[in-house]
């Protein structure tokens, strides 16, 4: 079998067959489309922190903890088309990924995740494109959030271009989770005996966590209705 080709390799035999004017084109189509991708996460984060604004009116809590923003940068995407056997051309990008801007939010509660969603795609500009309920269906290594894959308009001075935006909501619990998982990924140095102490405790984790997010939702939910008798 052909051995795959390194990034690099790739890169060399993608320039050497191209004039310096197609490459300058090319560097400055990618550049273009990375600023439409941050127009479009801006409009979504925009969209949360309206949101947030507006259910913090009359609650002592808003729903929205904090918003994380970012752009995927330009060696991810490439090792990611690499990945999957595609062309690391700006029509590809634009055509396979869906997570070159990304949105994430995060929560106080579970159910502020759900009416957060439910608001967001009620909007008459977002078209859904994706949805995958890892809470309701948590992955199998215990990994919990919503994700959610939209379409948004973003208004340039001549046109109206559709871009792609990948937003994960989740709690703080599943945030803090997620990230130990992520960097656990990375470390290659752990021997045999620490990944699977590590993957048990995760595991472990998971499962604390899960019930700590639906513990505190229930006394929310009982503040909360004390709350609106107090008012009636
Ligand atoms: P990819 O974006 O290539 O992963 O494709 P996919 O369609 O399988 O995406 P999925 O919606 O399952 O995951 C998208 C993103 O969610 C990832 O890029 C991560 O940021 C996050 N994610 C998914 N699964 C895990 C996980 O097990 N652990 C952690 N820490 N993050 C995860
Ligand atoms: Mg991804």
């Amino acid at each position: 079998m052909e051995e795959k080709q390194s990034i690099k390799q790739q890169l060399t035999n993608m320039l050497a067959e191209r004039s310096e004017e197609e490459i300058i084109e090319t560097a400055q189509k990618g550049a273009t489309l990375m600023s439409y991708y941050k127009c479009a996460m801006l409009e979504i984060e925009t969209k949360f922190k309206v949101l947030n604004e507006q259910f913090s009116l009359g609650r002592e809590q808003n729903p929205i903890e904090s918003i994380k923003v970012r752009l995927k940068s330009m060696q991810s995407i490439r090792e990611k088309l690499s990945r999957r056997g595609l062309p690391f051309t700006v029509e590809s990008i634009e055509k396979n990924l869906n997570d070159v801007a990304g949105v994430r939010v995060i929560c106080g509660f579970h159910d502020d995740i759900y009416l957060l969603a439910e608001c967001l795609l009620r909007q008459d500009d977002i078209k859904l494109i994706e949805m995958k309920d890892y809470i309701k269906n948590p992955k199998e290594n215990g990994y919990r959030s919503m994700h959610i894959i939209v379409e948004i308009p973003i208004f340039l001075y001549n046109e109206k271009r559709f871009m792609r935006v990948e937003i994960q909501l989740r709690t703080i619990a599943m945030e803090t989770w997620a990230n130990l998982e992520h960097r656990l990924r990375y470390k290659k140095a752990l021997n045999e005996k620490q990944l699977e102490k590590t993957a048990d405790l995760l595991n472990e984790c998971a499962q604390l966590s899960e019930t700590l997010d639906h513990k505190m939702q229930l006394v929310r939910d009982i503040i909360e209705a004390e709350d609106d008798s107090d008012v009636m």
